[in-house]
């Protein structure tokens, strides 16, 4: 009997292809397990009207612990043409079955480190001033929340009645907005619960605290948005002053964030933000450690334990059917290195991430995208390395 059952939910594109190469090194690295594998994805869409079955739901739910590869999501016509047609027809719509797994499992703590590797060739550069270049040492850990905000899914396009009854109620939809036709508004809601705000508020905080962050970020836009990023922001100050007072607490608005991380990148250390921000800001500082082939993420239920592991990046359909794979697979085995953080296999998950940071260090074996190639089938004949092949460094090194 192994030690673990692990689901494996492979997905569409290149999402089977990276899980298959991180399982390989997870199995090099000694971790004791066996994988069950569960089906998300396009294709159950298409053959079964639901891109999460039911089976699906029930496998995680008994097994807690899953690795995810990526899924293909297309606009609303395409998704209903593409229906088996059996399905067509009966009023069903596609939604993202990854934003469906989050919210059905509550995965509201979503954590996307983002620590550069040295010698990684994408690195963010920066001129300094006496003018010669410099590599700022990125360490950011974005603690992101999960299910409410602009993705919580309430909203309308042409609202029912009630609902615009409702916001003429507020003077300033009535005021800036009340005088345009029901049926020529679009309404998303950003809604933030004080639960789950303080959560993932608390997420990032023992974060700083257990690995010795100096500051907690909060990332929002207060001063606009009063009502959400006000009540993050306030709940944040309390939970400082509380619980963390070691901790320095600072305050940024996403818009100057964006503008901030490169110029001085070095100077953050975790961030908390919203739904939204969250993404916006995880996937900004990715990008000055090595972009979508490096950018890991875990979204965790801490009063459950169910953790889903993923990267950050998609099914990269271009890349999906080449005979040969091309696609990086560190963002896959980081994330599942922050799975082994999540079972309690801190020694295995160090192991993994020394070697890959070995093999990015020396350089000798390096993915299209660490090669600044433009992604297409020769670029293995122009010295880049396949997904195996960089599995298989990091293997060796093991
Ligand atoms: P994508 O992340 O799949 O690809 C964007 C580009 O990034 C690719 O063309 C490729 O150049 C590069 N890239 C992605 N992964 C890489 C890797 N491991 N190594 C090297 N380069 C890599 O995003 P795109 O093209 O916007 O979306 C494709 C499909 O993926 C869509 O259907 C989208 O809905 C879905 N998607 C799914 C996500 C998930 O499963 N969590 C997240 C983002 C997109
Ligand atoms: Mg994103």
């Amino acid at each position: 009997m192994a030690k673990y059952t692990l689901v494996k939910l492979p997905g569409d594109g290149i999402g089977g292809i990276v899980l298959e190469e991180a399982i390989r090194v997870l199995d090099a690295a000694g971790l004791d397990a066996r994988y069950v594998e569960g089906d998300i994805g396009w294709e159950y869409w298409c053959k079964e009207g639901n891109p999460l079955p039911q089976r699906t739901i029930d496998l995680i739910q008994k097994h807690k612990v899953a690795l995810f590869g990526a899924i293909t999501s297309k606009p609303k016509g395409e998704a209903l043409e593409e229906l088996a047609p059996q399905w067509k027809n009966k009023g069903l719509e596609y939604s993202s079955p990854i934003v469906a797994l989050r919210q059905h499992f509550g995965l509201d703590i979503c954590q996307r480190p983002c620590k550069a590797y040295i010698g990684n060739p994408l690195n963010f550069v920066r001129r300094n001033a006496q003018g010669n270049l410099e590599e700022p040492p990125v360490d950011v850990v974005v603690f992101r929340q999960n299910t409410e905000g602009l993705y919580g899914g309430v909203e309308w396009s042409d609202p029912p009645q009630q609902v615009y009854d409702a916001f003429l109620t507020h003077p300033r939809f009535k005021k800036n907005f009340g005088h345009v036709p029901k049926d020529e508004l679009s309404i998303s809601t950003r809604i933030f619960t004080r639960k789950a705000t303080e959560r993932i508020l608390r997420a990032a905080f023992e974060h700083a605290r257990q690995f010795g962050y100096k500051s907690v970020t909060v990332c929002e836009k207060p001063n606009v948005i009063r009502e959400t990023s006000g009540m993050m922001y306030a709940m944040a100050i309390k939970l400082q002053r509380q619980d963390y007072p070691e901790i320095e607490l600072w305050n940024t608005n996403i818009d100057a964030q964006m503008m901030w991380l490169t110029k001085s990148p070095e100077n953050y250390g975790v961030i908390v933000s919203g739904n939204m921000f969250g993404d916006i800001v995880s996937d900004a500082f990715a990008g000055l450690i090595g972009g979508l082939g490096f950018a890991c993420s875990a979204q965790i239920n801490p009063e459950t334990g169910v953790g889903v592991f993923e990267p950050t990046h998609g099914s990269a359909p271009k890349y999906a059917d080449y005979r040969v794979s091309i696609t990086n697979p560190i963002a896959m085995i980081a994330s599942a290195c922050m799975m082994l953080d999540h079972i309690g296999e801190r020694a295995i998950a160090e192991k993994i991430r020394k070697a890959v940071a070995q093999v990015v260090e020396e350089g000798n074996v390096q993915t299209y995208d660490m090669k600044k190639l433009k992604g297409s089938p020769e670029v293995t004949s122009q010295g880049a390395a396949t997904t195996q092949e960089m599995a298989r460094a990091i293997i060796e090194k093991l």
